[in-house]
């Protein structure tokens, strides 16, 4: 089915929105003010979900997306708007996610700091490998097959190089069944794993302000680094106290800085080879007030060494999904007086804020961080108190 829509604005997911004939439609890779035709994919309740036949009138945002698989490629999805729209639509992402899903009826001003390069930024990927079609890449738009990528535009020099000697490889080289390649950049160079041939699970060192972390393909690390000062300034600004925890802590991004600031610092990650790196990370540091305990924190939570700490400040920063609803109900119930929460996923960072908010907790600030620019995410991050 075709429909000729207008979009009123961009929704939590990227999408753009419209209303036509009786119908909710959310359009992929729309801009506010697009005259568009579209053909609608797929229903999903009362929404129809729709891609762009053709562009009618474009919007005064609109921009020609300069990479040659946009569309195609499920990697970006903003990169038709010029990046000071980007900003401003993650703005209303955030604040339609705080009003609609949190229901906070007083927010503050949401601003998005842009990043310093909005283009080569990215020094994490994930490359999908398909062995029979020998294609490497990302993910095809709402599909598993993938996307063959010869030149990413916002993967940073070093990875670009590394996916082009990637790609040079013979196909014989690779693991067998390989399905995907993790490769990330540091101060020292590139680490891939799996490693095969010539490329190397190295272990790389990378200074974020005044600390230097050790990381590699294997463990999480953030993608855009050039923010991560300010950010961790903001998450942090003038906490201090007896004890702090760090969940979802990955290599110690948090956890070296604040151990800092605290007599006592708690991390909790599940990934065992990102648990040894913030371990040796404080090691380096000589950093002997924290201690990194591997485990999911849904399950450390809920053990009596946990429910009887006295904990001063909490800063949690949860994968896409959020926090589990044990980690909040036990959050809570330590009645800290202060709690940061950075996250990726304004949605999931709402449904968790409105439990917060029902358990006491209310925003004090918030600010976001554009860590992914030509894509719809968006990281922010939320300071509480307990009112
Ligand atoms: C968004 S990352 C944040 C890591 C770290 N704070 C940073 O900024 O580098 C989330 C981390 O949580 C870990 N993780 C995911 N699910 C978890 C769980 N249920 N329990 C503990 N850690 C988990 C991941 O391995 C990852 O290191």
């Amino acid at each position: 089915m075709s429909l000729e829509v207008e979009i009123e604005r961009i929704l939590p997911g990227g999408y753009g929105l419209a209303h036509a004939e009786g119908n909710t439609i959310f359009v992929s890779l729309a801009a506010p003010g697009d005259r568009l035709r579209v053909r609608v994919e797929r229903q999903q309740g009362n929404v129809l979900f729709a891609s762009i036949e053709e562009v009618l009138t474009p919007s005064p945002d609109r921009i020609e997306p300069p990479c040659p698989y946009f569309g195609r490629c499920g990697g970006c999805d903003f990169q038709q708007l010029t990046y000071e729209k980007q900003l401003a639509a993650k703005a209303e992402i955030i604040r339609d996610c705080l009003q609609r899903i949190a229901r906070i009826e007083k927010l503050p001003e949401i601003f998005v700091t842009p990043s310093p390069r909005d283009w080569r930024y990215r020094m994490r990927a994930m490359w999908q490998i398909d062995e029979d079609q020998r294609t490497i890449g990302y993910y095809e738009r709402g599909s598993r097959r993938v996307c063959d990528v010869v030149d990413c535009a916002v993967l940073v020099p070093e990875l670009q190089q590394t996916l082009e000697r990637v790609r040079a490889a013979k196909w014989h080289e690779f693991p067998p069944g390989l399905k995907h390649l993790d490769v990330v950049s540091g101060d020292n160079g590139v680490s891939l794993g799996p490693a095969f041939a010539e490329f190397e699970t190295v272990e790389l060192s990378l200074a974020i302000g005044d600390e230097r972390y050790s990381y590699n393909a294997e463990a999480f690390f953030q993608i855009n680094t050039g923010l991560l000062p300010s950010l961790m300034e903001f998450a942090l600004r003038d906490v201090s106290g007896e004890m702090a925890l760090d969940l979802y802590c990955g290599v110690g991004l948090f956890t070296l800085p604040l151990s800092r600031r605290f007599k006592q610092v708690i991390g909790v990650e599940s990934n065992p080879i990102a648990t040894r790196f913030a371990r040796r990370n404080l090691q380096q540091a000589q950093l002997e007030n924290a201690r990194v305990i591997n485990a999911g924190v849904a399950d450390w939570i809920k053990s009596s060494a946990a429910r009887s700490a006295k904990v001063d400040f909490v800063l949690l920063d949860p994968p896409r999904a959020g926090a589990e609803s044990a980690v909040i109900k036990q959050i809570i119930d330590f009645r800290a007086p202060r709690i940061c929460y950075v996250s990726c996923d304004p949605a999931t960072l709402a449904r968790d804020l409105r439990k917060l908010s029902a358990g006491g907790y209310v925003i004090e600030s918030l600010s976001a961080f554009d860590l992914f620019p030509q894509t719809h995410h968006v990281e922010t991050v939320v300071r509480l108190h307990l009112g």
